[in-house]
């Protein structure tokens, strides 16, 4: 068996065929028939009225935070499992993170998010809730849909509502998860999505900022190219960003739209041979999805007894097989010591017990059946 990679792209489309018309026509830059059809295509797909496309994730998330109106000196609660980005972000916006703990899908907990609003939190008569303890105002909450599996929309909306706090959904991992019925990145007052190479579908690099409404829209496009305000002249009439997606990258995005639904339900059938494969192992639990959630299952989980976790990896990469712990949780890392994190909990369990395993689309079902044969033949010894 060749070695088995944790997720590299699929492309297999109409990807050659759009990006060789860029080629052609030479529109290879930040405009071009292809960005628009890459921001139609995602905000009928996900059912917001609007769409900007980016440069990445990353960006996206710090434009999104901006123009949702977080300042600097603000909170913005953030879980503590989560890659790195979007806790950048806010720090980008000179805001503080304050991290929260997740509940057993991974995603950021509600209740937890409740708990620490009612303990902290005091609504002010400006309407804006501030934190009691350190006198800052808790302008945003970003959820991350932790590996496609959607947060708990209706207990952080039910948050975000009670103590006037925005929703700002990194949809990064999740593009095709549905909470209930309705797409992630589609609940907060933005929400964003990633196209680097790891993603379910991937422009290379690239990401997207969605919402419902158009104001917001409108000036998230004018941020991410630069703050252009006249066609002709140089003029600017702010501090703009050059966070623009090319023509190129839209291209290829346009032919990974189109078979974001094979790729959706390709991983979903996966997870479930996974799931069927691991079913007897007492040790080690494939983690799955809530009654209200139906994910693009973009990584699979593992969970397992955590003295196990590091010697269940080293063995499967010895046998080709590409594993990743979860991530380090970032309020351990050295530059968020320092911030506020209420009750972490279920993410150090997480961190100390969950890893993830081969999850590509093209994963073919010889090398699942390997994968999990590998993982039961370590725990039989
Ligand atoms: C949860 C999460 N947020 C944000 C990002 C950032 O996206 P990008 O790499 O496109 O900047 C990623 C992945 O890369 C991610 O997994």
């Amino acid at each position: 068996m060749s070695k088995i990679p944790l997720s590299v792209p699929h492309v297999k489309g109409n990807e050659w065929k759009y990006i060789k018309d860029c080629l052609d026509t030479g529109w290879v830059s930040s405009v071009g028939s292809y960005v628009d059809r890459f921001e139609n295509a995602l905000k009928d797909y996900v059912g917001t009225g609007f769409a900007v496309a980016a440069v990445n994730g990353t960006a996206s998330l710090h434009v999104a935070l901006i123009v949702s109106g977080v300042a600097p000196g603000d909170e913005v609660i953030v879980p503590a499992l989560t890659f790195i980005a979007p806790v950048n972000a806010v720090k980008y916006c000179n805001a503080e993170p304050v991290f929260m703990d997740s509940d057993d899908t991974l995603c950021i907990d509600p209740k937890k998010a409740a708990e620490f609003l009612s303990e902290f939190g005091e609504v002010k008569d400006d309407g804006f809730t501030y934190n009691k303890k350190t006198g800052r105002r808790i302008k945003a909450l970003v959820p991350v849909h932790v590996f496609g599996h959607p947060s708990d929309m209706d207990g952080l909306l039910d948050v975000s509502r009670k103590y006037n706090i925005d929703v700002i959904e990194d949809a990064t991992e999740s593009l095709g998860s549905t909470y209930k019925g309705r797409q992630t990145g589609s609940f907060g007052k933005l929400g964003c999505f990633s196209f680097n190479g790891n993603k379910i579908i991937t422009t290379g690099g690239g990401g997207m900022i969605v919402t419902g409404d158009e104001k917001l829209a409108k000036r998230v496009r004018h941020l991410t190219t630069q703050a252009k305000s006249d066609p002709f002249e140089y003029d600017h009439d702010e501090i703009g960003y050059n966070y623009r997606l090319t023509n190129i990258q839209a291209a290829m995005g346009v032919a990974q739209m189109e078979v974001l639904d094979e790729f959706v339900s390709i991983k979903r059938k996966n997870a479930a041979l996974y799931s069927r494969l691991l079913s007897g192992l007492d040790e080690a639990e494939f983690l799955g999805e809530k009654e209200w959630a139906k994910g693009n299952r973009w990584f699979y989980t593992l969970k397992v007894p955590a003295g196990h976790k590091a010697p269940l990896m080293q063995r499967l990469i010895r046998e080709g097989i590409e594993v990743r712990p979860v991530w380090k949780l970032i309020h351990t890392l050295r530059m968020y010591q320092d911030c506020l994190a209420y009750r972490i909990e279920k993410a150090v369990e997480a961190y100390e017990t969950c890893i993830n395993i081969p999850a590509s689309v093209s994963l073919k079902e010889e090398e699942i059946v390997y994968v999990a044969g590998k993982i039961k033949e370590y725990f039989k010894g």
